[in-house]
């Protein structure tokens, strides 16, 4: 068996960063090292505050949380609570976690993780899992570059191929932070940073149903299982369908089984100043071989492995053999 990949997520919990916190939190190919928070579908404190509990829920109470931006680089604030309801994780009721963030700034807990994994050898290297707002991580690759030698790679959820969702052209984590996306795909071509882009192409297809939930629900006990299914059950009766997408949790199917994904590299640019495409990843098609020199933008500097298509039962079955189990045996975490 490979040794568990170092992972840190950074979040905007959320319904769908719930799930994604579930399995990175309980599956063994996963070391979930900590879990940075920005504002995105909920304020960065009910961000805190909602993975703090979903953590406690997975029993892992051993992983640090720290808070980070509050807002994006130059936009307004833009919350998504018509999605995820009034506290931004499906108004569930769990119960409030007695611990306390980590009292070092998001971006402060990464530089110091990512410096002690590129002290270590590669096994040590830290898959970053962003599945929200790029603000964070923005701010880490231009405030510390040299963070990016403790850095596997970055397997994002954003952006998309074709159509958007926050509008009809950008997906809802660059569109919240436009200039942060750009700037980490400009960073990330200057420090070659391998990326993955999970984007909306392949966001809905991973889909379990509303009777999958309700057994997921009838396994009682303090359990994942349970507030899994319930968090399934909430995006069904909000848009009203026989099933809901794992949303943000297919990016972290796609750390644990990448053979699960479908990707190809491109050049990617993200859209600055169109009044109706502002944060639309312009993901470019085109056969480079040709002559296309007349293209006054000419092709982008950074080129990403986009996801454009998935085994999506198979990832629907990880996720839910995952959250299914009781949480992890505590023992011999510190
Ligand atoms: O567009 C989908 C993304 O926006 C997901 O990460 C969801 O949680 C929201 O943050
Ligand atoms: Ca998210």
């Amino acid at each position: 068996m490979t040794a568990p990949v170092p992972v840190i997520l950074d979040v905007d919990t959320g319904v769908d960063d719930a799930c994604a916190l579930l399995l990175a939190a309980m599956h063994p190919a996963v070391d979930l090292r900590a879990v940075t928070c920005v504002g995105g579908n909920a304020s960065v404190d009910d961000v805190v505050g909602n993975t703090l509990k979903v953590l406690d829920t997975a029993g892992r109470g051993d992983v640090r949380v720290a808070r980070g931006a509050a807002s994006p680089l130059l936009e307004p604030v833009s919350h998504a609570l018509h999605v995820h309801g009034d506290d931004g994780m499906a108004d569930l009721g769990w119960p409030a976690s007695s611990r306390r963030p980590d009292p070092r700034h998001a971006v402060e807990l990464l530089r110091d993780l990512l410096g002690q994994a590129a002290s270590g050898g590669p096994s040590d290297l830290i898959t970053l899992v962003p599945l929200a707002p790029l603000t964070n991580i923005a701010l880490l690759l231009r405030t510390y570059p040299a963070a990016s030698a403790g850095l596997r790679e970055i397997v994002f959820m954003g952006g998309a191929a074709h159509a958007g969702n926050a509008t009809a052209s950008a997906e809802f984590n660059v569109w919240h932070d436009p200039e942060a996306a750009a700037i980490v795909l400009e960073a990330a071509g200057e420090l070659s940073i391998p990326v993955v882009m999970y984007g909306l192409d392949v966001f809905y297809d991973v889909v379990i149903t509303r009777a999958q939930a309700f057994e997921l629900m009838a396994v009682g006990g303090r359990g994942p299982a349970e507030p899994a299914g319930r968090l399934i059950d909430f995006q069904c009766g909000r848009f009203g369908t026989p099933h809901a997408t794992i949303g943000d949790a297919g990016a972290v199917c796609a750390v644990i089984d990448r053979a699960g994904l479908s990707t190809t590299r491109l050049p990617v640019r993200v859209e600055l100043a169109g009044a109706y495409s502002r944060g639309r990843t312009i993901v470019d098609r085109r056969d480079w071989s040709g002559d296309i020199a007349h293209d006054p933008h000419g092709v982008s500097p950074t080129s990403v492995e986009v996801a454009l298509s998935l085994d999506a039962g198979r990832y629907a079955d990880l996720w839910l053999r995952t959250v299914s189990c009781p949480p992890p045996l505590m023992v011999g975490r510190p």
